[in-house]
This record gives structure tokens, sequence and C-alpha cells, in this order.
């Protein structure tokens, strides 16, 4: 669809699907409760799960929540970019949108398109990744239009996103900040910003990922970014080159071609992250090669845990533990 024919459906209670730097978006008014309700419907995402409000800047997130110190600090250091911020909702935001919370996630995106189209529909806009709900974020237009197939509203596309892995999320609604989902801005920046420690809430204490056993994991909760393959992640590169759970035709997610691969008679698919590992590469390329693993509909994908501590790839081992079907 062109830019123009964009503005006007969102104007009208359409929905569309346009490009952000972190992942691609399926967007519509978010003061719109019919608009919202049909990107609940063709996401089947739970109604308990509310959306994102993406907004130009801290002015125009004043107009739909109550903002504080906290947020005029991170908006003025991060603001546009992957920071989302939960605030106290104003009362123009339909419940709908915050699944009946009194609270709002509010983030202003750097890509320009959706900067030009919000400029253009002068409304905020709720876009919640733009996948069906629990399966893998999209970061290019083509894996948002075959993830929603048949169904699939009009697109922007705007490329490759330049991150590729969706915004750090931090509440803001209580006395102290905690991390709620994380992401591209690290703690330890939101924390200088701050100038405070603040708290992480991301739910990965409790994923068992060191046991010997292989365990059925993740559980309920912690569902996310699933491939329809099973994919099954281990603590660390070696252990899984070494499993005997590796079989002949299956996909090995790698970080970069610079990893030995001794059993080549194996057969096995490779897909490479990066070309020289990379944190920004690997983070770039990580959902697109995930859905493309996931394509080939093969019997298993296996991936492991990045070591280090570069806070992109904590992001990513993040939604790595989230997709997996099994931990050794
Ligand atoms: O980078 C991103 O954030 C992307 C792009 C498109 O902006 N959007 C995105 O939206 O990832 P979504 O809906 O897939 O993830 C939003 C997360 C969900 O985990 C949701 O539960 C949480 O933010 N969230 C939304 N409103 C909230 C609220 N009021 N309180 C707590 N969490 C909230
Ligand atoms: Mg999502």
């Amino acid at each position: 669809m062109s830019f123009d024919e964009c503005v006007y459906a969102l104007s009208n209670h359409e929905i569309c699907i346009l490009p952000t730097e972190t992942v691609y978006g399926l967007a519509c008014s978010a003061l719109s409760v019919e608009a919202i309700l049909k990107v609940y419907k063709l996401k089947g995402r739970p109604s308990t799960n509310p959306l994102i409000v993406h907004v130009l800047d801290h002015y125009s997130a004043e107009e739909i929540s109550v903002t504080n110190g906290f947020s005029r600090k991170l908006a003025y250091a991060f603001w546009p970019g992957p920071l989302t911020l939960i605030l106290p909702k104003k009362k123009c935001v339909p419940s709908e949108i915050t699944a009946g919370l009194n609270s709002v996630a509010v983030r202003s995106p750097s890509h320009p398109t959706f900067r030009k189209i919000l400029n253009e529909v002068k409304q905020p806009l709720a876009a919640p990744s733009a996948n069906p709900s629990n399966k893998i974020s999209p970061t290019n237009c083509k894996d948002a239009v075959t993830a929603f197939g048949m169904n699939c509203p009009p697109f922007l596309d705007g490329g490759q996103c330049e991150i590729g892995i969706e915004s750090t999320v931090i509440d803001l609604t209580a006395h102290s900040p905690s991390i709620l989902r994380i992401g591209p801005i690290s703690k330890s920046a939101i924390e200088e910003v701050l100038g405070t420690e603040i708290q992480s809430k991301t739910g990965q204490k409790e994923k068992k990922i060191d046991t010997e056993k292989p365990s059925v994991s993740p559980g309920l909760g912690l569902k996310h970014y699933a491939p329809s393959t099973p994919l099954y992640l281990y603590t660390d590169i070696e252990k899984m080159l070494n499993s005997n759970t590796l079989i002949r035709d299956d996909i090995l997610i790698l970080p970069s071609p610079n990893v030995m691969i001794q059993s080549h008679k194996k057969n096995f698919t490779l897909f490479y992250l990066s070309s020289v590992g990379n944190p920004k590469e690997i983070t770039k390329n990580f959902f697109r090669i995930l859905n493309e693993a996931d394509s080939l509909k093969k019997e298993r994908i296996h991936a492991s845990l990045f070591p280090c501590s570069d806070h992109l790839l904590l992001a990513v081992n993040d939604r790595l533990r989230r997709a997996a079907s099994k931990c050794f």
C-alpha cells in the first residue's frame, strides 16, 4: 500500500503492518476501540495482554499517560528509540488497549517511516509485534506477511529492521523502576541515566537451563517467540556440538562460520547468525534466521546460549529461552 493509503486506513479504524527499528508492528489508532479489537483478533492475542502505544515524543506521551521525572530523563536519553515506558494511563486511553490495567506502555520509535506516519495521522498508534500471538517477531516485511497468510492486512515495506529484537520494557509506575523485558537498551545504561539501581522482573529465574536431564520448557507464562519446529537449546556451544540429540538432517544455528563443525558427515543444515560473531549483527539477524530455519519444516532446530555478558546477546538469550521447547 502507498504511504497515503496507510494514513487513510489508520485514520479510519483499519490496521496495517509498519516497520519500526526493532521489529515490524501491527499498527492501528490507539484511540479506536474498533481497530484495537481487530488487532487482538488478527494476532489471536489474549485480551489480558496489553498493547504498546507509539508516540512521537515525550510531549505526546503526556497526552496519554501520567509522566514523571524518570520518564522525562529516560525519554531525553533514549527516545526516539527501543525503550518502552510503563506509566499510569490517562482516561483517553481505551481500557481495551491496556487489558483493563491502569497503566499504558509508551514508546517513541525512531524508524523514519513510522515517524512520518505518526506525524500525518496525528494520533498515538498501538503496534504490537506483527506476528500471531506467541510466534516469532518479524524483522522484515516478508516474514510478517507470510505469518498472517491469507488474513494479512495491508503493509508498508521498510526493509530489514535495524535492531532486530523488541524494545526494552521498563515499569515506571512504582516507587522504584523495574525492567519487565530486557532488550536493546541495557539495565546499566538506564541506571546511569536515572542515577539509581533498578530491579529486573523478567521471569528468568524460573527457567531451568543447567540441569543434566532435558526438561520440558518453557513454562506456560514464559512461552513466547516459538518456532513451529521444536527448538533444542543448550547452555553452550560445545554441549550442543557434542550432544547425542543431534540427528542427521537437523538444523544448527551457529553464531558465525568460525565455529568448527567436525561432524560434517552428519549432514546438518547450518545457519549462521553473523559473519564474525558481532553482537549487533547476531541480534539483527536472530529472528530472521529463526524464521528461515523454521520454514524448512525439519524435525529439530538446535541452538546454544551466548556465553558473554554483552547486553544485546543477553537479550537474544532471553528470546532463545522463551522459544525453546527443550533445554539441555
Ligand atoms: O519493540 C517493540 O516494543 C515492538 C515494536 C513493534 O514497537 N512492539 C512489541 O509489542 O514488542 P508487543 O505487544 O509484542 O510487546 C509488548 C510487551 C508485552 O509483553 C506486553 O505484555 C507489555 O509490553 N505491556 C504492554 N502494556 C503493558 C502494561 N500496561 N504493563 C505491563 N506490560 C505491558
Ligand atoms: Mg510480541
